[in-house]
């Protein structure tokens, strides 16, 4: 988003009135009272929550323990189980054949699963794992398409405690392998296929490739769901079927009762350095934050149908899709398909027939949807009948005012809130958010933190900053649901996150904001580190000049982000090559040849957009590539600043051409 946005932005929507009458927090008053009780006493804040809304196997004595700051423990003595809280707890609680997920397939099939099948379901397939010597603190990847399936096998993974990590569908065989070899998984749960789009996509055969590039010995068994009965490679000695460990298993399964602070999950996300991140998160924490964030955030009532968008794959479909709602007792939808199939206007097909009440999906999808009905007024969302609609979600990269207008009007009928969720995979759930009953709303802020989230924006030696001066976000206090490490090194968690620079105690999140000089409202400016954004999806520039330089054909290459107008950040890649520097149609061809490389190395969604050749690249004397201004270069602007100390200023009219 440009300043210029920022700064000339007033318009302002005051919470509806039936939302302020209804919400969990209704009104600013509340809202503020929340803050100031978490300010007076910051651990009896959280530790009534935590009573509250979540059962306590044997209750927790120490709220939270900060002798190893930053590795904090919070509610650690406690013990329970994450499953038994989504499952059990709400069967207990009467709802038992309450409709827990409504999936719909890229086909078009709906199977619905109440509370009580999902828990068979879960304990089966927990009692299964179980059965194969999987046991707590045992590592299992996940790498399923969107299914009722890929929910289960998380959940039985919480149950009888061992840690899952999910890898997105869309990551390529080396990327998957390394995160199989990084967290030290012993299984792998997959599917034969995944569709989407209508099209029929491997799974299984990407597991083998990447278990058949070394070092996972550690790989037990591979797990398969049968999802399309298609052509899928299986090795007996090692495979088996999902069905068939399955097939006489009981119906119920004694949760393993964890510390609170025992990880439930490792996501793996990307930082300012070529290797992913392990990001471990806790059971209890992690839990309470998911709840607390669907009262809050999304006001969740009994009777919503809950609609999150995003893919079990990232932590957006952790915390709303397999945790949160579910830990709400709430109704929601599990998409299998793309927004676009059969036609885009699939996702307000989808919210008409299943008279889904909340919405939430990300900038991307939303600018896409924008153009694809300008396109063609038969799948125009004023074609179907929203009018189940309370309450719009936004989440994963800012939303500029002019999408937020959009959605505002033509999906929520000018009489849904946006909540414009600002948070993070490190955060595990929401941290600067509108509450829907409680907070004017300003298209393109995020607004106000949480109650006890006490984010500030100060500058590079954590000074605080004054309102209306742009600075680095970040959070004074630790909150349950942080991040607890990064799994299997310490020292970049503390690196990356708890910089010496700003006392060590404080959490960096990585990007830039401003606050409002009279509402005190946030909005991010974008990330301070050499991380992308592109679809929502995070991307390490470190990552992609690794996969480019594993080329055999490439010498060097800087990749830097340029705003698009979809896809909010596209990958824009200089790349030096071994031979001469290619032009015309040997360029275009190379380009395409890397391109596909890239998918191949990392995955589709990191693929540059575009790719320019130069004989060098910018750089100091001192041999330092100045990304400064090729960012500049990309973006297609003239560059203005001082270049006098550059070895090769010439570099920069060549490399000025896009190919
Ligand atoms: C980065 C985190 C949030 C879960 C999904 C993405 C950006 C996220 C917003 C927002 C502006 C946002 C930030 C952040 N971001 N939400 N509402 N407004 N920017 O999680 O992949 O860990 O990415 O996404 O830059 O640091 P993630």
């Amino acid at each position: 988003m440009s300043d210029q946005e920022v700064k000339t932005e007033s318009r302002v929507f005051p919470p509806p009135a039936n939302f302020v009458a209804n919400a969990a927090i209704s009104g600013m008053d509340a809202y503020n009272a929340l803050c100031a009780e978490a300010a007076n006493d910051y651990e009896g804040f959280w530790a009534k929550l935590a009573r509250e809304n979540l059962h306590w196997h044997k209750p927790f004595t120490t709220t939270l323990d900060e002798s190893n700051a930053p590795l904090y423990k919070w509610f650690d003595d406690g013990l329970l189980n994450v499953s038994y809280n989504c499952l059990d707890v709400n069967i207990q609680k009467g709802l038992g054949d309450k409709i827990a997920i409504i999936f719909e397939a890229d086909g078009g099939e709906v199977t619905k699963v109440s509370y009580k099948e999902l828990h068979a379901k879960v304990c089966q397939f927990a009692n299964g794992l179980r059965s194969l010597g999987v046991k707590k603190d045992d590592r299992v990847v996940i790498y399923m398409p969107m299914s009722v399936e890929g929910v289960v096998a998380m959940q039985a993974c919480a149950r009888i405690g061992a840690t899952h990590s999910v890898v997105f569908g869309g990551f390529s065989a080396k990327s998957l392998q390394e995160r199989i070899v990084d967290v030290g998984a012993s299984i792998v749960i997959t599917a034969d296929e995944q569709v989407r789009g209508g099209k029929q996509l491997p799974l299984k055969s990407i597991v083998d490739e990447a278990l058949g590039l070394g070092e996972c010995e550690k790989v037990a068994k591979v797990i398969v769901y049968k999802r399309t009965g298609g052509n899928a490679p299986f090795n007996p000695a090692r495979d088996l079927w999902m069905h068939d460990l399955v097939a006489n298993q009981a119906t119920e399964c004694e949760p393993e009762w964890v510390n609170a602070d025992h990880p439930l999950f490792i996501l793996y996300t990307s930082g300012s350095t070529g290797k992913p991140k392990g990001v471990q998160h806790s059971s209890g924490g992690y839990l309470l934050w998911a709840m607390l964030t669907m009262k809050w955030t999304f006001d969740v009532k009994p009777s919503d149908i809950f609609w999150c968008t995003a893919d079990i794959g990232w932590v957006t479909g952790h915390t709303y899709i397999t945790y949160g709602p579910l830990a709400m007792g709430t109704t929601e939808i599990v998409f299998e398909g793309i927004p676009t199939y059969p036609n885009a206007g699939r996702f307000w097909d989808m919210i008409q027939k299943h008279k889904a009440t909340i919405f939430y999906t990300a900038p991307t999808a939303i600018r896409s949807l924008i153009k694809a009905a300008d396109g063609d007024a038969a799948i125009h969302p004023n074609k179907y009948d929203l009018t189940s609609l309370r309450l719009l979600g936004s989440v994963g990269e800012p939303i500029n005012p002019e999408a937020w207008m959009w959605y505002y009007r033509n999906i929520g009928g000018e009489k849904c809130p946006i909540v414009d969720t600002f948070w993070q995979t490190e955060t595990g759930g929401h941290m600067i958010t509108p509450l829907p009953g409680a907070t004017p709303l300003v298209p393109g802020s995020c607004t106000l933190p949480l109650p006890g989230i006490m984010a500030a924006i100060v500058d590079e030696t954590g000074a605080d900053l004054p309102n209306g001066q742009g600075g680095i976000l970040v959070v004074k206090r630790p909150w349950p649901s942080m991040i607890r490490n990064i799994w299997g090194d310490t020292e970049r968690f503390k690196k990356s996150y708890f910089p010496e620079e700003l006392g060590g105690k404080t959490y960096l999140a990585g990007d830039g904001a401003i606050r409002n000089k009279e509402t005190g409202y946030f909005t991010i400016t974008g990330r301070i580190d050499d991380v992308l954004n592109v679809s929502g999806h995070r991307m390490g520039t470190m990552e992609i000049e690794s996969a480019l330089v594993a080329n055999p054909l490439v010498a060097e290459a800087a990749v830097v982000g340029k705003p698009d107008d979809t896809t909010g950040e596209a990958i824009c890649a200089f790349v030096v090559l071994k031979r001469s520097r290619p032009t015309g149609d040997e360029a275009k061809q190379i380009a395409l040849e890397l391109r596909n490389w890239v998918a191949k190395e990392i995955g589709p969604i990191a693929k540059p957009k575009e790719i320019r050749f130069g004989d060098n690249l910018p750089k100091t004397r001192s041999g330092k590539i100045m990304r400064r201004l090729l960012r500049v270069l990309a973006k297609g602007e003239e560059i203005t600043q001082d270049v006098s100390t550059l070895e090769n200023p010439a570099i920069l009219e060549q490399l000025k051409q896009a190919q």
